[in-house]
């Protein structure tokens, strides 16, 4: 791999010179407050930052936030985000209110050495989505303006064909941060060869969004534990009754197929915590994965499938895990996710979280980050990296 990182533009010297950082910054807010909820992703791009911030150089900080529809929209603004990276960083964040506009610019202009800026939500510009390369090409000289060098340390977004990650770095001299070049190092060693045995875990709601990865993995794992609501659409697959609980009819038979496809390796659910209503306080009992009553649903996987799950992962060398294994957000419904993640910690194995919502219910259910190898920023990203495909993120920064 050819890829330039931080390193080499640190050792070329910054000081003076304005480097574009692309960050995904895209945080979890509180609905009503719209408070920051979970700052993990500041933290993760911190090192990069901090780097550039010592080496004098002019940091100009993009990302986006949530998905704006190519035009302002104050629910996604970020300057909340601004705020909090200044206290983690301990000095002021310069705020564009728009992102290649008057204001970006005079923001830009304005910076001294070793300051920082962030400007506006980058999907506030239609230019940055855009299926049409010129449309997003476009927008990416705007952008490229701003920089004499371009990092990328925004992870969670190398899957996205998009302006501030796949065509700024075709106009300028560009590098890979800390958080894209550890991530990589991490998930690298998944697909290359993992110490045996390979324990995937996967859960949350979709099984279409996981079948990619599910088909990918199958062949090199040694298990995979499936729970969360789309082990519902498996438990079908294998015959039983799932009541009112999470169902993609159209995914039964493929779900039979990979079962059949590699008999013994997938391991489902014996018990599920079914509830009367999708509500923190609806009545709930433990019941056998065949016996899931007509009327009611699924919401969390049951203490035999964790003890069952812990288990196999006490056996692994290797361990990835996406997606929680119920409705962890209410406390009825979290005892999966949490035996889970515990089973994780405690295995001597090196062990990957992929996901936001993975890595969110690490930190909700105040379990130590450290236990963990690593916790991946990237959910979309992480999982299409174990596909294999190519990241049109990580190929910019190849070429
Ligand atoms: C994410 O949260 O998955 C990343 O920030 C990418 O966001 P997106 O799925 O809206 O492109
Ligand atoms: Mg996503």
């Amino acid at each position: 791999m050819s890829i330039r990182n931080l390193d080499d533009l640190l050792a070329e010297g910054v000081s003076g010179r304005r480097v574009l950082v692309r960050a995904d910054l895209n945080v979890p807010l509180d609905k009503q407050t719209g408070e920051i909820t979970d700052d993990g992703r500041i933290r993760a791009v911190l090192p990069t930052l901090s780097a550039l911030v010592r080496a004098g150089a002019k940091v100009v900080v993009c990302s986006h936030l949530g998905r704006p529809k190519g035009a302002p929209d104050p629910q996604f603004s970020l300057r909340p985000v601004a705020g909090r990276l200044g206290e983690l960083l301990g000095a002021p964040v310069a705020f564009a209110e728009d992102t290649v506009g008057d204001s970006a610019r005079s923001t830009v202009e304005g910076l001294a050495d070793g300051q920082v800026a962030l400007l506006e939500n980058l999907r506030f510009n239609k230019g940055e989505t855009s299926k049409d390369d010129t449309e997003r090409g476009a927008f990416a000289d705007q952008l490229a303006a701003f920089g004499d060098a371009y990092v990328d340390d925004a992870f969670g977004a190398v899957h996205r064909k998009h302006a501030s990650v796949h065509d700024v770095p075709a106009r300028l001299p560009h590098f890979a941060g800390r958080l894209v070049l550890r991530e990589v190092e991490v998930l690298s060693r998944l697909t290359g060869s993992p110490e045996r045995p390979y324990v995937v875990v996967l859960g949350g709601s979709k099984v279409s969004d996981k079948l990619a990865v599910i088909e990918a993995l199958l062949p090199t794992v040694d298990r995979l534990l499936i729970g969360g609501g789309m082990c519902f659409t498996f438990l079908k697959a294998q015959g039983h009754e799932v009541g009112t609980s999470l169902l993609e009819k159209d995914m039964v038979e493929t779900c039979g197929n990979l079962m059949e496809r590699a008999p013994g390796k997938i391991m489902l659910p014996v018990d599920v915590v079914v509830a009367d209503a999708f509500a923190p306080d609806a009545a709930h009992d433990t019941v056998p994965a065949d016996g899931i009553p007509s009327h009611r649903l699924g919401l969390d996987i049951g203490p035999e499938t964790v003890a069952g799950f812990a288990a196999a992962l006490s056996q692994a060398k290797t361990i990835f895990w996406n997606g929680p294994m119920g409705v962890f957000e209410m406390a009825a419904f979290a005892n999966g996710t949490r035996g889970v993640a515990e089973a994780i910690t405690k295995a001597d194995a090196f062990s990957v979280v992929g996901g936001g919502d993975s890595a969110a219910a690490v930190r909700a259910l105040g379990l130590d980050e450290s236990s963990f190898g690593h916790i991946s920023t990237g959910g979309g990203a992480s999982l299409e990296y174990l596909e294999g495909k190519t990241l049109p993120g990580i190929a910019a920064l190849e070429n």
